[in-house]
């Protein structure tokens, strides 16, 4: 029984140690039915973790998981669930065709429907022609393509994917994409993770980002954006001839009348601006009046990336 009212997927205080490591440090979020949430996060965050644990590959330290209002144990529970698992689990001595006939049965579809289903994950993966080869032999981004048909293929109502998209051309990708909004549209819940920030911008309803086993941002995009680089465009303007002075531009409403921008020696000039249309034009009369002809220009609306960086740092770990 699915409990109307209750969430997807409900995770609280989900803890996973390994040994020294904290892989996951007390995760709290929801995941709406029908909802698509794309979760990001640096190399090590936790990702593959926490989908593990959905899963039920890895047990959790401490926490609760539910599905549908229903313990992550129970049997109800591991039928709504597919995985689409980060390291590829494929029969390589097997065709594409019989590996989703074992993934088929292994979930548990039903005989008189199997063919049918094979023949639409076959399709929007764009593997048809290759049904009856071996899966051993398979470029990198055709296995990711056969491993997404086994893990979609028994339609289940909530969709776990660990960067289903690796490696992926971007053809296929956009066939994928149209799969899982078809899938969406029959009601099926998706948690996505993913390194591609605009494909987590144009694709999902909400983003979660998770860095060093926590979740540090929860919202729509422009819930994050507005939360952490704000709404105003950054402007970069590259002039003909080095700088002698800072320019002096008008200030971008408020009480800042006139703002000094850019640095003597350089001819780069970086400012932010809330509304082009009033304050660009000024802005550029600004630095033609400084003695400056504009050699080029770029007008940056913040998005994702910035949104990462902001919380994220620009530095790399692992
Ligand atoms: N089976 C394991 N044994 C020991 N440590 C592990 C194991 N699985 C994951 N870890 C550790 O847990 C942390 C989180 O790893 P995880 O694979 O969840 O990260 P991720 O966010 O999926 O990273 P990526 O973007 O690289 O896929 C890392 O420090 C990792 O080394
Ligand atoms: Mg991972």
């Amino acid at each position: 029984m699915i409990y109307a009212e209750s969430p997807a997927l409900e995770i609280v205080n989900l803890r996973k140690h390994y040994r020294r490591i904290e892989a996951l440090r007390g995760v709290d979020f929801e995941l709406g039915r029908g909802e698509c949430l794309a979760f990001l996060g640096p190399n090590g965050a936790g990702k593959t973790t926490l989908i593990r644990a959905l899963a039920g590959r890895t047990r959790p330290t401490e926490g609760t998981i539910k599905v549908f209002g229903h313990p992550i144990d129970s049997i109800g529970a591991r039928q709504a669930l597919g995985l689409v698992p980060q390291d590829l689990a494929l029969y390589g001595d097997l065709t594409t065709r019989e590996n989703l006939m074992a993934f088929g049965k292994f979930h548990g579809v039903p005989r008189r429907e199997l063919k049918k289903r094979i023949d639409w994950a076959l399709q929007w993966t764009g593997l048809t022609d290759r049904a009856r080869d071996l899966v051993g032999g398979f470029s990198g981004g055709m296995k990711r393509r056969v491993n997404l048909a086994c893990g979609v293929l028994h339609q289940p109502k909530i969709i776990l994917l660990d960067e289903p998209t690796v490696g992926v051309d971007p053809q296929s990708r956009e066939r994928i994409f149209t799969m899982l909004d078809q899938l969406s549209d029959e009601g099926a819940s998706i948690l996505l993770t993913t390194h591609h920030l605009d494909e987590a911008e144009q694709r999902s309803d909400r983003i979660v980002i998770l860095d060093q086993g926590r979740v540090i941002a929860d919202g729509t995009i422009d819930e994050l954006v507005l939360s952490t680089v704000g709404h105003s465009r950054l402007v970069r303007v590259r002039v003909d001839r080095p700088l002698t002075a800072p320019v002096t531009v008008p200030g971008d409403g408020g009480q800042r009348r006139t703002v000094h921008v850019g640095e003597a020696g350089r001819d780069l000039i970086e400012t932010r601006i809330d509304d082009v249309t009033v304050n660009l034009g000024p802005f550029l009369k600004a630095v033609r009046h400084g003695g400056y002809v504009v050699s080029d220009m770029e007008v940056q609306v913040p998005s994702l990336h910035h949104v990462f960086l902001h919380l994220t740092g620009n530095e790399l770990r692992d």
